[in-house]
């Protein structure tokens, strides 16, 4: 069965394009490669023995979605990562936000709505919550004004889903919504590829850790929290893309109840900035460099999922530790600046 995964060089996608071929389906990726590289295929083709086909476009070219489609009518199921996901940058260029993450996925509806039976996965996130009042989160807390026009983004793409699946009881659509993903698959061939100075709390650990960056700045030490810094529930990318496969399946095999269905994706336990850096420390026998600064504004206090709607209807759970999702970001990050 032909799977067709968009944004699959990019970090969770190569993962996710792995799990699918360990589990026997034919994968196509389209990306246009502005925030990956092709190289990736090596490293799945490392990991699987099978190459992906490939092709390099990009979604925002409306009648390219449409010759892709007619070209590769066989496809039955689709993962859509393709999207830029900078908190910060979206602040700085929404346009561009709206416009990549919201047209790609309104020319990817347009054609699997023309089409009979497409299963259709979406990447959403946890930042559509905002700051949940409750701790654990479940997916039935409110979404809460979007912080930056990213989290906007992945508001507003899943109302779009939402009211073309009202409208088209042939798509079936899951949003999973992602907490923190970290680390790299186990055999080191595929992981995490910031480009510059990486936004997100793990790649600059492992950047500092082996000396390419000084020094780690901790965003706040002051929150109303156990330590004084920020919870977030960081889950290993390899579960992650189990978590798709599984999602994809239950919509395949016609197992979902509604033909829009929306899930948790996180470990249920949160972890603090500082616990993470201990996590660090022991996996890697090193002393992190760092320093307690300011805040970081938008950053919520605290996130963390309730899985349970994951665990019992998915049949799906997180299986790493935090340190061993964190050996595999060290191990990786060792390999690469080797
Ligand atoms: C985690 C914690 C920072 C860097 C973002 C997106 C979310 C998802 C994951 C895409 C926070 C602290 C960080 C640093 C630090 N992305 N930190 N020093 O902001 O929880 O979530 O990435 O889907 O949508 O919003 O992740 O890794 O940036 O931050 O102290 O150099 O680490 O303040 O508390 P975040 P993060």
């Amino acid at each position: 069965m032909k799977i067709l995964v968009t944004g699959g060089l990019g970090f969770i996608g190569s993962h996710t394009v792995v799990e699918l071929q360990n589990s026997g389906y034919e994968v196509v990726i389209i990306d246009n490669c502005s925030n990956s590289s092709e190289n990736v295929l090596d490293g799945i083709a490392a990991i699987t023995g099978r190459r992906p086909v490939f092709e390099k476009i990009d979604l925002r070219e409306k009648e390219k979605v449409q010759d892709f489609f007619k070209r590769h009518s066989d496809v039955q199921g689709t993962i859509h990562f393709a999207a830029s996901k900078a908190v910060g940058e979206s602040v700085e260029k929404p346009l561009l936000y709206y416009e990549n993450n919201l047209s790609t996925l309104i020319y990817i509806l347009q054609e699997l709505t023309a089409k009979k039976a497409q299963s259709f996965i979406f990447s959403s996130s946890c930042t559509v919550y905002g700051q949940a009042s409750k701790m654990p989160i479940t997916e039935d807390a409110p979404v809460q004004k979007a912080e930056s026009p990213y989290g906007n983004t992945k508001q507003i793409g899943e109302e779009i889903i939402i009211d073309t699946c009202k409208v088209n009881q042939e798509l079936q659509a899951i949003s999973l919504r992602y907490f923190n993903p970290m680390g790299a698959h186990p055999s080191s061939e595929i992981g995490e590829l910031p480009i510059g100075v990486p936004q997100n709390l793990v790649p600059f650990i492992t950047q500092t850790g082996v000396g390419l960056r000084d020094q780690l700045s901790v965003f706040g030490g002051d929150y109303p929290t156990p330590d004084g810094t920020c919870i977030r529930d960081y889950i290993h990318v390899v579960d992650l893309a189990k978590a798709h496969v599984v999602a994809l399946e239950r919509l395949l095999e016609g197992k979902n109840t509604e033909n829009y269905e929306v899930y948790n994706v996180g470990t249920g336990e949160g972890s603090s900035v500082l616990e993470v850096i201990s996590s660090f420390e022991r996996v890697s026998g090193l002393k992190l460099n760092y320093s307690i600064v300011d805040r970081r504004a938008g950053d919520i206090i605290s996130a963390f999922a309730d899985t349970k709607k994951a665990n019992k209807i998915l049949g799906w759970e997180a299986k790493s530790s935090l340190d061993q999702a964190m050996k595999s970001a060290w191990d990786w990050e060792q390999k690469i600046r080797n």
